[in-house]
């Protein structure tokens, strides 16, 4: 298995470009399975997951075509040949669940592996389920796998509230209920900014979808759906991270994409009251720390909310500053398996069911670190590149699931860093 070899202590300089969003290039992959035309998708990254969710449409018998150094992909379901999704492909990624509601609400019936747990947590998709039986769809779970079937005359819209606010759930029920014959409600939907760009990705496919980027989603259901292109919208969390690493090696990057500064509204506010300078512009973000940060207490929530998914990576600048700071979690049961990594490069956290307390240390030292899960091996890379001395990563196969190229664009603004590959 690969690893990061990193050499702590240098600020970093220059230009980070950032890539489209995995959180958007999955459900929009997905989504071809919604019509025979072909879909071209634009600005796709390269990444272990968007591989797995290839896989997973190929299985099914989508046609993939993928120009990687483009960042192009063109997916025709034209001729799919299966509805099952199985468990060694689903296993892998969990997203696949995506590809439920688009095979229920165009072919009638799926047979999609639960996708299990993860080191996060539990992540149950009982909303998911929930929300295709009030499109019509009975579902039934045996031998671990989700058989779904939609009624004769297919999915019949419906009004669909989330409990909980879920990100794949609104994804899974938007896609279905563009088939289903009728109006469907989506109440309490997800507000996260791929959920948006995954509708505007619908309706040029001949979708009616209203108020998306709202709690409450309108789809008028059609009877099919055509082929189109769509590009995929930079990614917001990889943005945060490497405005975290800006701050955290004292540097300044710039973060060349688009609208980034509505991408991350509360991540930028708490990074600017961690003392980040921030200049927002309309292709890119400059952030610098030349001075001594300060603690921030931060809670997890969903969209705008201060993001799940930036969370071991601030823990990982906190844990240099100095003071105390308070990190809750409230999305994910399990999300501070960084911490003990960290603590064995020095950090002073304690954590106490969601809650962790991060009390300032003077300086990180470098040691050989196991990474767990994908946002928390980036947490990892950001305290080596802070630390005194080498820090080794193991386990980077998570960080290539969610992050393109990371010892490149690193390298390119000065720090010393580089991947050893497995004998
Ligand atoms: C999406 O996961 C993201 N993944 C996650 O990013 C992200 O952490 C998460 O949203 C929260 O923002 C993708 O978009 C592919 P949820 P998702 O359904 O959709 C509970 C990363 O690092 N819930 O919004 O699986 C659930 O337990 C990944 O890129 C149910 O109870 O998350 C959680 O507490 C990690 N029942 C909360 O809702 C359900 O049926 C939010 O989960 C579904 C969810």
């Amino acid at each position: 298995m690969d690893k990061l070899r990193i050499r702590g202590g240098e600020a970093l300089q220059g230009v980070v470009p950032i890539s489209g969003a995995k959180n958007a290039a999955l459900p929009t992959m997905a989504a071809c399975l919604l019509t025979e035309g072909t879909l071209f998708l634009e600005n796709i990254p390269n990444l272990v997951d968007v591989q797995a969710m290839r896989a997973l449409l190929e299985a099914l018998g989508v046609t993939c075509h993928a120009d990687l150094h483009a960042h192009r992909f063109s997916l025709s379901a034209r001729s799919v040949k299966s509805v099952t999704a199985p468990y060694d492909l689903v296993r892998k990624m969990r997203a696949s669940i995506l590809a439920l509601g688009p095979l229920v609400a165009r072919h009638g019936t799926a047979k999609v592996s639960l996708p299990g747990g993860c080191a996060i947590g539990v992540r149950p998709v009982d909303l998911h389920l929930k929300g295709l039986e009030a499109l019509g769809a009975s579902i039934n779970l045996k031998d671990g796998y989700i058989c779904a079937e939609a009624p004769k005359g297919g999915l019949v819209g419906n009004v669909v509230t989330f409990p909980v606010v879920s990100v794949t759930g609104t994804e899974n029920i938007l896609m279905a209920a563009t088939l289903a014959r009728g109006t469907t409600t989506i109440i309490n939907a997800a507000l996260e900014p791929e959920i948006s760009d995954l509708a505007t990705c619908l309706n040029a496919m001949g979708a009616k979808i209203t108020g998306h980027g709202t709690t409450t989603i309108t789809i008028e259901g059609v009877p099919r759906l055509k082929g189109a292109t769509h590009t995929i919208l930079p990614d917001r969390i990889e943005a945060g991270t490497y405005a975290l690493a800006a701050m955290i090696t004292h540097g300044t990057l710039t973060l060349q994409a688009s609208g980034l500064e509505q991408l991350l509204p509360s991540a930028l506010t708490v990074f600017a009251h961690m003392g980040a300078q921030i200049d927002c512009r309309e292709n890119h973000i400059a952030v610098s720390s030349s001075c001594e940060l300060c603690s921030h207490d931060i809670t997890t929530e969903p969209f705008p909310g201060y993001p799940t998914d930036l969370q071991a990576q601030a823990m990982a600048v906190l844990s240099l500053v100095p003071g105390s700071s308070i990190i809750r979690e409230t999305i994910w049961e399990n999300r501070f398996m960084h911490v003990a990594e960290l603590v064995r490069m020095g950090a002073d956290i304690s954590v106490h069911g969601l809650t962790a307390v991060v009390r300032g240390v003077p300086a990180l030292l470098g040691a050989p670190v196991m990474a767990t899960d994908l946002r928390a091996s980036f947490g990892l890379v950001l305290a080596g590149l802070a630390a005194k001395g080498e820090t080794i990563i193991n386990r980077i196969y998570h960080l290539d699931r969610g992050y393109e190229a990371v010892p490149e664009k690193l390298a390119a603004c000065g720090a010393s860093i580089e991947r050893i590959s497995a004998e």
